[in-house]
């Protein structure tokens, strides 16, 4: 099959020509995928009519194991009884709107925070796949900011400055900020993760910032100086240029990798009108797991 992918934005991001993902089984398609989330990080697939056990098979035989640790198990059961499958709604668990005080949409806030998914944990999330089921009639966002031009556009000193250093990421810090009160058995599960700030990604050589709002500190850095240096970092990294928004379709799959972008959801009026995603995470260790679950 001739896959393609099509610029669609002038630093990253890429939309396929049109293929059906759920009957890609071979080697040479999958690598081709692999591929070309080497050179853009982030791809549009339209019109997957997916299924949840097939979205699930599909995001292992592209990229291997599954994260099931999400921060939202702490907090309620997933609706679907399958934690490697991540509800991205504003629905509640009768699949109602969620009112404006239900905990687990404050929680579910904390999504509009630039962040990668899964840095909060060791090992964290690679791909992330995000399925649209059902789109609201007014904007309802996503925004990816291309974190390897975000590296590559650094000044030289402040590459020199932050080479080697590690960061400590968790998912309680990025509610915290927004005012989300855990108790302390919840605290006590959600410990976090330390990883490098600075990456250099498997294939593509690329290197990467690794930034989320999870992060609570440099390793070895008094907070303040190392929360300024996050957030200006953060800053430069998610400066417009630097950022592609999609607008969902239904039967949209947009994979990104995790390791190369951020992300952020956008506002919208989730009180009034019904948003449904699904997402599949894959876990970052080494490649040759794929030759487990690749045929
Ligand atoms: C996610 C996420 C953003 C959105 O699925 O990991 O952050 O717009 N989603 O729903
Ligand atoms: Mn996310």
């Amino acid at each position: 099959m001739a896959l393609t992918f099509r610029k669609v934005h002038p630093v990253f991001a890429g939309e396929s020509s049109p293929i059906e993902l759920r009957a890609v089984h071979d080697a040479e398609t999958l690598a081709k995928i692999r591929a070309g989330m080497d050179e853009f990080a982030v791809l549009i697939f339209r019109d997957q009519p997916f299924a949840d056990a097939e979205q699930l098979a599909f995001a292992q035989r592209l990229d291997g194991r599954l994260h099931e640790g999400t921060g939202s198990r702490v907090i309620a059961k997933n609706r679907f009884g399958n934690e490697a499958l991540s509800d991205i709604s504003n629905l509640d668990a009768d699949g109602e709107i969620m009112k404006a005080d239900d905990r687990r949409r404050q929680y579910t806030l904390g999504n509009r925070l630039w962040h990668t998914d899964a840095s909060f944990k060791d090992p964290a999330g690679r791909y992330s796949m995000l399925h649209a089921r059902v789109v609201p009639p007014v904007a309802a966002d996503t925004e990816f900011a291309d974190m390897r031009a975000a590296y590559d556009t650094l000044p030289v000193e402040t590459k020199a400055l932050i080479e080697g250093l590690r960061t400590h990421h968790s998912i309680a810090h990025s509610r915290q900020i927004l005012g989300f009160e855990f108790s302390p058995s919840e605290q006590d599960q959600l410990k976090g993760a330390i990883h490098p700030l600075v990456r250099t990604i498997p294939r593509s050589l690329r290197r990467s910032l690794y930034l989320a709002s999870h992060q609570t500190r440099i390793i070895d850095w008094p907070l303040p100086e190392g929360r300024l240096l996050l957030r200006d970092l953060t800053e430069h990294a998610t400066q417009r240029e630097n950022v592609y928004r999609h607008e969902w379709r239904v039967g949209d799959l947009v994979i990104w990798d995790n390791r190369a972008t951020m992300h952020r959801a956008r506002p919208f009026d989730d009180g009034k009108y019904r948003r449904e995603l699904r997402r599949v995470t894959t876990l970052d260790i080494e490649q040759p797991a794929l030759a487990a679950v690749g045929s």
